[in-house]
């Protein structure tokens, strides 16, 4: 459902933040700003601060931060109409029924449709485990040692021998053979009807919602497939969706645990692990590693221990640190899988294993160390050379220099010779220290992020001084205008912090509401409304920081016209206004 703005305004208005979130957290007034455990992470001493002047919230320990609806977002999973809904509910707004286009209402229709009868399986399928009929499935269940509520919670159930009985109860509710072919629960031929799961445990997928949007099923036993999947649908997109992940982003862990099964995860979670989650029977794909990045930037690897394991980690890990995710690995020897490990040395043991999850990088070398015969002094040659070729990776010294003794130290190798041996690759390969000053970034990727870096810098800290000190609007008028701010997400919100400052008063969660449908772009607005700045500064300090932070927003934006610039005239302006900047002196006094 799409709601107009100004509704979204109308409740959001109705409603005080502070009310919303002490429903959930113990918050003690402190000065002008309540504060509180954070609901969002770990912590012992509170950092969660809660602005009713701004009807935000913000977590200066681990970022999280968003207004009303967000905070309902985020703590309740819902999605933003539900939040909406809610909201609206309790401050006493009536909610438009929906306008779709015909279009879009058949999509959303049939959307719903499909969620519907997923639901409608698997709570056919749970009853089903639950009743005589599917008592091969409970046995089987119970006999890998998953307790009633571990049931109950992951919804498992059970698909009847029979052949087509859930068809025969689906079309009973009134479902069509149209909207059922396109669930993937059943095949419908000529020859008849029948449903894909039959005689299989079965495990509904939830989307991070709690919707169900598809099915694995395991044989009872050593048959083939050992587990058959939905297909994918309308609802139903593997490489999008991680199983277990409705329950892991509310675990106050800062990682979460990446395994290869379903039954991993869930015995996991019964052991208190409730920050497992499971690719579902594909590869790890980048938009596994986007998801993950929303909730969290450390991951640790439980995959199976064997080779397919291991091939699983080494793709999945370079795959993670694209997105910025930093991996380790953990050791399931002797057990196959986290699953088997539990069930042997139990959830102690394992959360040892946890604590000793190696580095990813160290974990690749290890692995490299395998491809070489190091009893033969060629081959361990070999090995040396490439672990330092591998070390080159690293493009900060210090960093680099933690690895070299790191790798030494594990691979008894001396730190003196290995640091000579990775120095002079480098400077053979033109990417070293020694090849002059800064190695070279290692991809595009990096080279552009670094050239972006500064201004985005500035954009963003010139932005928060504005939020902060609307005072400054006077300082900066003439110079600056919404169009300096060249990064995409700071001009959007540049241009409405500008238009919300000419019309009297800035409103940062009317503002943040632009930003919902994105989770990356909304933490990102919500911090910049809530960034300290930094007091400490004198006030000749200041101002000389104000003035430089205004100099690189306006050169850079000046920068970028030049490049674009299409007549002498324009260019001349351009170049009139450099040389006014270069005399740029803002006081703030
Ligand atoms: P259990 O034997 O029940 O403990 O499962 P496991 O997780 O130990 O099995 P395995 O390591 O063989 O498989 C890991 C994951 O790969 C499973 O959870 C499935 O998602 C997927 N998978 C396994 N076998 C099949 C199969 O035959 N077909 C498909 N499509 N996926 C499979
Ligand atoms: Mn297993």
């Amino acid at each position: 459902m799409f709601y107009p703005e100004e509704i979204v305004e109308e409740v959001r208005t109705r409603t005080d933040i502070v009310d919303i979130v002490s429903g959930y957290v113990k918050l003690q007034k402190k000065g002008s700003n309540y504060f509180g455990l954070c609901p969002f992470h770990n912590e012992k001493s509170p950092s969660f601060s809660v602005s009713p002047g701004k009807q935000m919230y913000y977590c200066f320990g681990c970022g999280a931060g968003g207004n009303a609806i967000t905070f309902l977002m985020e703590y309740e999973n819902y999605s933003f109409p539900e939040a909406l809904e809610i909201l609206a509910d309790r401050a006493g707004v009536a909610l438009p029924k929906e306008e779709l286009s015909k279009e879009a209402r058949a999509q959303a229709d049939l959307k719903a449709a499909l969620l519907e009868i997923n639901k409608l399986a698997a709570n056919y399928f749970y009853y089903q485990l639950k009743h005589p009929q599917g008592k091969a499935g409970y046995d089987y269940l119970r006999g890998r040692q998953l307790g009633d509520d571990t049931i109950r919670r992951f919804g498992l159930g059970f698909a009847n021998k029979t052949g087509n009985d859930l068809y025969r109860y689906l079309r009973d509710k009134g479902y069509g053979d149209e909207i059922l072919k396109q669930t993937g629960l059943v095949t419908i031929e000529e020859r008849g009807t029948h449903d894909k799961f039959w005689n299989r445990v079965m495990f509904p997928i939830m989307d991070v919602n709690n919707r169900v949007i598809g099915f694995g099923g395991r044989v009872m036993g050593d048959g083939t497939p050992k587990y058959l999947n939905s297909p994918e649908t309308r609802l139903f997109d593997k490489s999008r969706n991680l199983y277990g992940l409705n329950y892991a982003k509310s675990s106050r862990e800062k990682y979460l645990l990446i395994c290869e099964g379903y039954m991993d995860v869930i015995a996991m979670h019964q052991a208190g692990f409730t920050n497992a989650v499971a690719s579902l029977g594909t590869a790890f794909t980048s938009q596994h590693a986007s998801l993950i990045k929303r909730y969290t930037d450390q991951v640790i690897l439980t995959y199976d221990s064997d080779g397919a394991g291991v091939k699983a980690a080494l793709r999945a890990i370079p795959i993670l640190k694209e997105a910025g995710v930093s991996a380790k690995v953990l050791n399931m020897e002797p057990y196959k899988d986290p699953d088997e490990f539990i069930k042997n040395l139990g959830a102690d043991a394992f959360r040892q294993r946890i604590g000793e999850a190696k580095n990813s990088f160290l974990f690749e070398i290890d692995v490299l160390k395998k491809e070489f015969n190091l009893e033969d002094p060629e081959q361990k040659t070999r090995f040396y050379n490439s672990a330092a070729r591998k070390l080159l990776e690293f493009r900060e010294a210090l960093e680099r220099d933690n690895y070299i003794q790191a790798v030494s130290r594990e691979h008894m190798i001396n730190y003196q010779d290995l640091k000579k041996l990775v120095n002079s690759l480098g400077s053979r390969l033109g990417t070293g220290p020694e090849a002059g000053g800064q190695p070279k970034p290692s991809s595009y990727q990096e080279r552009k992020k670094e050239k972006e870096d500064g201004p985005k810098k500035s954009q963003r800290l010139l932005l928060t001084w504005l939020i902060e000190e609307p005072r400054l609007f006077d300082k900066i008028g003439g110079i600056i205008t919404p169009d300096d701010f060249k990064e995409d997400l700071y001009h959007k919100v540049a241009v409405m912090v500008f238009e919300d400052h000419a019309r009297g008063e800035v409103n940062p969660a009317a503002i943040l509401n632009h930003f919902i449908n994105d989770q990356e772009e909304y933490k990102t607005v919500a911090s910049l409304f809530h960034a300290r700045l930094k007091e400490s500064l004198s006030g000749e300090e200041q101002n000389k920081a104000f003035t430089e932070t205004v100099y690189k927003v306006k050169k850079n934006s000046l920068d970028e016209a030049s490049r674009t610039a299409t007549d002498i005239a324009q260019l001349q302006d351009i170049i009139r206004a450099r040389s006014e900047l270069k005399r740029l002196h803002i006081s703030l006094d």
